[in-house]
């Protein structure tokens, strides 16, 4: 059996996890906005149209921050076509995903959903077909309190409090071909510059994203983002990375281990965010926001022919609306202790997305909401990791992958919260054949009980569906036992899991 060892000290800190780390992402894409959270003429639908038991998910998730309202989306969006009398609002021709967008819900829509659900906006504009003045203007409508044409048609619009959105995207995804008004390093660093001092002339205390690359295959990926802060690096606040993994040719030993790719991914914007500090011999630190990460059977997706006749393009189609497996789910865990481990430089990241769409929560026009097998690790994060992450000192037995080489069988993260005095540990067995002895030092910490939780089934293929809504769930670990300051865990082949110390 293999085993695994790893040391919990408050003296290992990482950083404090920011609570924006548990953001997601709300795009109009598909069923996330029309027929996901939003379903006038549902049973559960409210005065707003806003579907209730969705919002009781969105709330048992833990969900911090939501990103709206794209994605590829937002390229080709105008935001003043959201707002005002709904029966005014135009029917326009989304490019991006080849479908009919009514805008029968918009900014003001999204901020009374956000009110409810208890999360901060995050918000998104338009650099791919618009500039500096439409980013100026739709923060004028957010942020400023009244006085002015746009604030005061907030006001009329029935909203008379400012909604004051300090997390602002500076597009998404330019250095993607497929990005409408995609552009060069060069000229995307240039406009992200001008809009970001443009938006600061408004508000000053806003946090500001510039675009890093949509993955770090890129052929662009590290010149990108060199490039870019170049040119912005005083401007903003964040560089964002996107990150989608899935499983590639039944590879389950590669796809286990994704998370190697992430940690790579995350350690190579930083040092290249440091770069460029050193270069402009900058005090300030540029950090990452984690603004799309997820599995995401993007093939799949692109080998399904996409609807050509405009006239055909359909409103809120079923798209992306990939099932989850447990195995998924185990990646989707270790993926979050790789955002966890690296708690000093990810200080934001947005679940990509968050209903129907590549989504932790599916529904069924006039009919139920669920929860699939991605809910239940992002949940239990999201409740448990407070306070500080801890690096473990891990030594694991390895194996070795087709795509990353040797890697070790179990990832762990930690996290403590000096004021309540708790701490929990989060780990993953990428092992198909084996459980994984797990060996825990806390004698640092003083600690008397442990519990745990893990996710993982004799079938890392089970999903949970519309017809079987519970066949996957987390189950209690009863193989943890504290003695001392040692601990010892049993982690189940394929399987996440979540300690609980107090
Ligand atoms: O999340 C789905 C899509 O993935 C987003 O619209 C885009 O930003 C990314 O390519």
């Amino acid at each position: 059996m293999p085993t695994a060892s790893l040391t919990l000290d408050p003296r290992f800190a990482v950083g404090a996890i920011n609570r924006r780390v548990f953001g997601s992402f709300v795009e109009h894409l598909g069923r996330c906005v029309y027929n996901g959270i939003y379903e006038p003429g549902h049973p559960n639908a409210d005065a707003d149209g806003f579907r209730e038991d969705v919002l009781e998910l969105v709330r048992e998730l833990g969900i911090s921050t939501v990103r709206y309202p794209g994605g590829n989306f937002v390229s080709g969006y105008r935001w003043e076509d959201g707002v005002g009398p709904k029966e005014q609002r135009p029917r326009r021709l989304d490019l991006a995903w080849h479908s009919v967008e009514t805008n029968e819900f918009g900014l003001d829509e999204f901020a009374k959903w956000s009110a409810k659900a208890g999360t901060e906006m995050m918000y998104a504009v338009n650099l791919g077909t618009r500039g500096v003045l439409e980013a100026v203007d739709v923060l004028e409508y957010t942020n400023v309190r009244s006085g002015s044409t746009l604030s005061d048609a907030r006001v009329a619009n029935g909203a008379p409090e400012p909604y004051g959105i300090k997390m602002w995207c500076l597009g998404n995804e330019m250095d993607g071909p497929w990005q409408l008004g995609h552009m060069s390093a060069d000229d995307y660093g240039k406009l992200a510059s001008r809009t970001a001092k443009g938006m600061r002339q408004l508000d000053p205390d806003l946090e500001l994203v510039a675009c890093g690359s949509s993955s770090a295959s890129m052929p662009t990926f590290g010149a990108w983002e060199r490039t870019v802060l170049e040119h912005a690096y005083d401007d903003v606040d964040y560089i964002s990375c996107h990150a989608y993994y899935e499983e590639r040719d039944g590879d389950l030993d590669s796809f286990l281990a994704s998370a190697v790719n992430m940690d790579h991914f995350i350690e190579t914007v930083v040092a290249t965010a440091d770069h460029v500090k050193a270069l402009k011999r900058s005090d300030k630190t540029i950090n990452i926001s984690f603004d799309e990460w997820n599995v995401w059977y993007i093939e799949r997706y692109h080998s399904v022919d996409k609807i050509t006749k405009i006239e055909e393009w359909p409103y809120a189609p079923r798209l992306l609306e990939d099932v989850y497996s447990v195995a998924d789910a185990v990646v989707f865990g270790s993926l979050m202790i790789s955002l966890l481990k690296h708690a000093d430089r990810v200080t934001s990241a947005s679940l990509a997305q968050l209903v129907n769409v590549i989504a932790p929560i599916m529904t069924e026009p006039g009919g139920p909401a669920w929860r699939q097998a991605t809910f239940f690790p992002f949940a239990v994060t999201s409740e448990l990791a407070k306070g500080t992450a801890l690096e473990v000192r891990l030594e694991s037995d390895t194996y070795v992958t087709q795509q990353y080489g040797e890697v070790p069988i179990v990832d762990a993260v930690g996290t403590h919260d000096a004021e309540s005095g708790r701490a929990a540990v989060f780990l993953v067995n990428r092992s198909r054949e084996s459980e994984t002895t797990v060996t825990i030092d806390v004698r640092a910490l003083g600690l008397s009980s442990a519990s745990a939780r893990s996710l993982w089934d004799e079938d890392v293929y089970a999903k949970n569906t519309l017809e079987q809504q519970d066949r996957v769930q987390l189950r209690a670990n009863d193989s943890v036992s504290l003695d001392g300051g040692s601990l010892t865990v049993t982690l189940p082949p394929v399987s996440w899991t979540a300690i609980e110390l107090s």
